[in-house]
C-alpha cells in the first residue's frame, strides 16, 4: 500500500513536471490566463518565475523557439561558438554606410532563455552613473543603482568556482548576493594567459590598475571576469528561473515554438485602447492561435522582435503603418527608434608555440571529445569557463583625448567606461585555422552616439517577414574615433614586456591596420560587428516626456494592460554587457506588476 502511494506520488510529481512546458497549443489544458508573457529571454523568465509565485496568477509564456534542454553546447561554456545556427534568428541588417556597405549579422537566440542560452555570460550589473542617468531620465528614482540593490540580490546567487579553488582575491564578496537565482561565478580553470594579464597590468598601472570587483558600480580597471555559470554549467534565464523546481507550478504554463505575430486590440476606449490577445503560430505558413490575457500581456520578445510585434500590431508610426497596410490604432513614432547597440573589434595576435591556448580545442576533435568527456564526468576542466576570457579591461579615455574627439562626453559619468577589452587565449570563433595559436583582444565600444532602427516592410506571411534592421554601425564620427582610440588602447595594454615571451607578435592584417590612422579606420569599418547589446527600441521616459515607448512603470503609452519587459526599454545603452541590467529591470518590473494586482 505505500509502495502504491508512493509509486503514484512519484507519477504524480512526473507529470507535475512534464505537464507544464508544451510543445503544441493542443496540448495545453484550457486555462484562463492572468498574465500572457510574450518571449521567453532573461525579461520573460523572471516574469512568468515572479508572477507565478502569487498561486491566484496564472502565467502563460509564450516562446517562439524550441526547449533549451538537451543541446550540449548550450551547457558547456567554452563551446558556445558551436550552438548550431537552428537556434539563432540569423537576423541581419540593410547594408551599412559605417561599415563600407556591409551587411552585418545581428545575432539573437531563437530558444527558450533568449540570448541568455547563447551570449558569452558575462555577469555584468553596469556602472552605477548609467542606472542613475536612466533614473534622472524617468524622473524615477527606482532605477537608480541605489534603487535596483534589492532586484540585484533577487537575481544574483553566488556560487564557488567550478574548481573550487580560493577565489579570494578574485572578487569582492561583500557585494553579492547567495540568494538568488542566476548562477554566478569566476574562472573555474586556470587559462594561459592569467599571469601575463596580471603581470602587464601591474607594470602599467593607470588605466590598466587592478580593480578587484567590477560589480561594485564602480568597474573601471583590469578585472576577472564573472559568468552566469554554475558548478561548471550555463545558467541561463531557462535553467535558472524555469528550472525543474519552478515548471512544477500549476499555475505556470510555457508554450515553446509559439511564434507571436501580434496583438490584437480588445476594446475601443480611443484614449488608451487594450490589447489583451495574443495571436502566434506554430509555423511561419500558419494556422493562427489565439490566446487571451485577464490583467497583462507582457511583451519580452527582446530588442529587435518587440517593437516588430508593437508594429505589427498598429502600435508605431501611423505613416509607415499605412504605408505596409497595418491600420494604425496607436500612433507612437519611436517604436523601433533610437536603437541603441555596442559596435565590436577583433584584434588577433600569434602566440609562441611552446605556450598553450584554446585554438586546440576547436582545431582538434579528438582532443576536445576528450574535454567533452571530462566535463560529463566531473564538471571540470577547460570547458568550464566562458569563450570570452576571464581577464578584462574596462576603461574611460582621458580629457585630452576626449577633447581631441571634439565632441561632448556622451557616458553617464566617471564611472562608467567608454569601451572594455576581453583577453581570450585564442580567436573568438569556431571557425579558425586548423593550426596555430593565438591571443584576442574584443574591443567593444561601450558609449556609441550613433543610432539605429528597428521598422517592417511587409505584413506576409502572418506578419512573420524579418523585421529591417538599420543597427546604424559607425554613423556618427565619435564611434570611429573612439574605436580607433580603445584599439590604440589595446595596443598599448599587449606592449607591455610582460607578454614578450608569450606574443610573437600581431598576425599579418592587424601589422597593417595599426601603420596609420587612416589604415586603422578602414580596418574598423572593414571588420567592426555588432555585439547582442541591443537596447532602446522601446525606450523608456518620463511620465510627461514627449517621446518614448513605455513609461518609468514599462508600460507602454497610450495603451491599457500592455508592458514591456526587455532590453528595449532601456533609453541608452549601459557601459557594460546586457544581461544582467535586463535581469535586474525584470525583477523590479515584477514588483511591479505584483504590486498592482497583488
Ligand atoms: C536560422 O538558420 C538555420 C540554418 O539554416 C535554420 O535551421 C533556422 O531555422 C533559422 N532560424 C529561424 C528562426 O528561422
Ligand atoms: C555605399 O552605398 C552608397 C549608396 O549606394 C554609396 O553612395 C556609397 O559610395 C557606398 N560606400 C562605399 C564605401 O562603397
Ligand atoms: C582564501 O584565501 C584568503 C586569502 O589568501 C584567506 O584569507 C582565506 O582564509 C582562504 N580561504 C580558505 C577557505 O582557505
Ligand atoms: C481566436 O481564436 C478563436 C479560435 O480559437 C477564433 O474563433 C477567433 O476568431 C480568434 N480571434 C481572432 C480575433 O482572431
Ligand atoms: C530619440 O532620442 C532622443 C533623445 O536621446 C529624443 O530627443 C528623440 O525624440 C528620440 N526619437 C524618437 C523618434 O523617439
Ligand atoms: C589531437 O588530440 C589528441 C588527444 O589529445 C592527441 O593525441 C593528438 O596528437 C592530437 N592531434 C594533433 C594533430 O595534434
Ligand atoms: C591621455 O591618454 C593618452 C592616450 O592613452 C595618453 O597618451 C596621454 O598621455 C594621456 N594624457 C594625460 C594627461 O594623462
Ligand atoms: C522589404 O521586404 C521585401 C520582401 O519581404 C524584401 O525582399 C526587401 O529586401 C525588403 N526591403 C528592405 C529595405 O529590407
Ligand atoms: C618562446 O618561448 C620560449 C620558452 O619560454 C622562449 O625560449 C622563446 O624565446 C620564445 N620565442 C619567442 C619568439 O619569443
Amino acid at each position: 500500500m505505500a509502495l502504491l502511494y508512493l509509486l503514484l506520488l512519484l507519477l504524480h510529481r512526473y507529470a507535475l513536471v512534464w505537464a507544464t512546458l508544451f510543445e503544441n497549443i493542443q496540448d495545453v489544458p484550457p486555462t484562463e490566463y492572468d498574465f500572457v508573457v510574450i518571449g521567453g529571454g532573461p525579461g520573460g523568465c523572471v516574469a512568468a518565475n515572479r508572477l507565478s509565485e502569487n498561486v491566484n496568477f496564472k502565467v502563460l509564456l509564450l516562446e517562439a523557439g524550441p526547449s533549451n534542454t538537451g543541446i550540449l553546447p548550450m551547457e558547456i561554456p567554452l563551446l558556445s561558438p558551436q550552438i548550431p545556427s537552428r537556434y539563432e534568428w540569423n537576423s541581419t541588417t540593410i547594408p551599412q554606410p559605417g561599415a563600407n556597405n556591409r551587411t552585418l549579422a545581428f545575432p539573437h537566440a531563437f530558444v527558450l532563455g533568449g540570448s541568455t542560452s547563447h551570449n558569452g555570460m558575462t555577469y555584468n550589473r553596469g556602472p552605477k552613473d548609467d542606472w542613475d542617468r536612466y533614473a534622472r531620465l524617468t524622473d524615477d528614482q527606482g532605477w537608480s543603482w541605489e534603487g535596483i540593490q534589492t532586484f540585484i540580490a533577487k537575481n544574483e546567487r553566488w556560487t564557488p568556482p567550478a574548481d573550487g579553488h580560493n577565489a579570494s582575491g578574485q572578487f569582492d564578496p561583500s557585494i553579492h548576493s547567495t540568494s538568488g537565482i542566476t548562477s554566478v561565478t569566476v574562472e573555474g580553470f586556470p587559462l594561459p594567459t592569467d599571469p601575463f594579464g596580471l603581470k602587464a597590468s601591474k607594470e602599467l598601472g593607470g588605466i590598466f590598475s587592478f580593480n578587484l570587483d567590477y560589480n561594485s558600480g564602480h568597474p573601471l580597471g583590469f578585472s576577472w571576469a564573472q559568468f552566469t555559470i554554475g558548478h561548471g554549467t550555463r545558467d541561463s534565464a531557462a535553467t535558472s528561473y524555469l528550472a525543474p523546481k519552478f515548471l512544477q507550478r500549476q499555475n505556470l504554463h510555457v508554450l515553446v515554438n509559439a511564434r507571436v505575430s501580434r496583438l490584437l486590440q480588445t476594446s475601443s476606449y480611443s484614449d488608451a485602447p487594450e490589447f489583451l490577445r495574443v495571436e502566434f503560430a506554430h509555423d511561419i505558413n500558419g494556422p493562427l492561435f489565439n490566446v487571451s490575457a485577464t490583467k497583462e500581456v507582457i511583451l519580452s520578445a527582446g530588442s529587435i522582435n518587440t517593437p516588430q510585434i508593437l508594429l505589427n500590431s498598429g502600435i508605431g508610426d501611423s505613416k509607415v503603418l499605412s504605408s505596409v497596410g497595418i491600420p494604425p490604432l496607436v500612433h507612437n513614432p519611436s517604436v523601433g527608434q533610437n536603437l541603441s547597440v555596442h559596435p565590436v573589434v577583433q584584434l588577433v595576435w600569434t602566440v609562441n608555440s611552446s605556450f598553450q591556448t584554446n585554438d586546440e580545442i576547436f582545431q582538434n576533435q579528438t582532443f576536445q571529445d576528450l574535454l567533452v568527456k571530462e566535463w560529463t564526468e566531473t564538471s571540470q576542466g577547460p570547458l568550464v569557463n566562458g569563450a570570452v576570457g576571464t581577464q578584462r579591461i574596462y576603461f574611460r579615455f582621458n580629457d585630452t583625448v576626449l577633447a581631441s574627439f571634439g565632441e561632448k562626453d556622451p557616458s553617464a559619468g566617471p564611472t562608467s567606461p567608454h569601451a572594455i577589452l576581453l583577453i581570450q587565449p585564442g580567436l573568438f570563433s569556431s571557425t579558425g585555422p586548423s593550426t596555430g595559436k593565438f591571443l584576442s583582444i574584443l574591443v567593444i565600444m561601450h558609449t556609441p552616439t550613433s543610432r539605429g532602427s528597428i521598422t517592417i516592410n511587409s505584413t506576409a506571411p502572418h506578419f512573420f517577414a524579418p523585421p529591417v534592421i538599420d543597427g546604424g554601425i559607425l554613423k556618427s564620427q565619435f564611434d570611429l574615433l573612439a574605436l580607433r582610440e580603445a584599439i590604440k588602447t589595446a595596443l598599448t595594454f599587449m606592449s607591455a614586456s610582460a607578454w614578450d615571451e608569450y606574443i610573437v607578435g600581431p598576425i599579418p592584417d592587424l601589422a597593417a591596420a595599426i601603420q596609420s590612422d587612416d589604415a586603422l579606420d578602414q580596418y574598423i569599418r572593414n571588420s567592426a560587428s555588432y555585439s547582442e547589446h541591443v537596447v532602446s527600441t522601446a525606450s523608456m521616459t518620463a511620465n510627461n516626456a514627449d517621446y518614448g515607448v513605455v513609461d518609468p512603470d514599462l508600460l507602454v503609452k497610450g495603451v491599457t494592460g500592455l508592458r514591456i519587459v526587455d532590453a528595449s526599454i532601456l533609453p541608452l545603452v549601459p557601459a557594460g554587457q546586457t544581461q544582467v541590467p535586463v535581469y535586474i529591470l525584470a525583477e523590479r518590473a515584477s514588483s511591479l506588476v505584483k504590486e498592482r494586482w497583488g
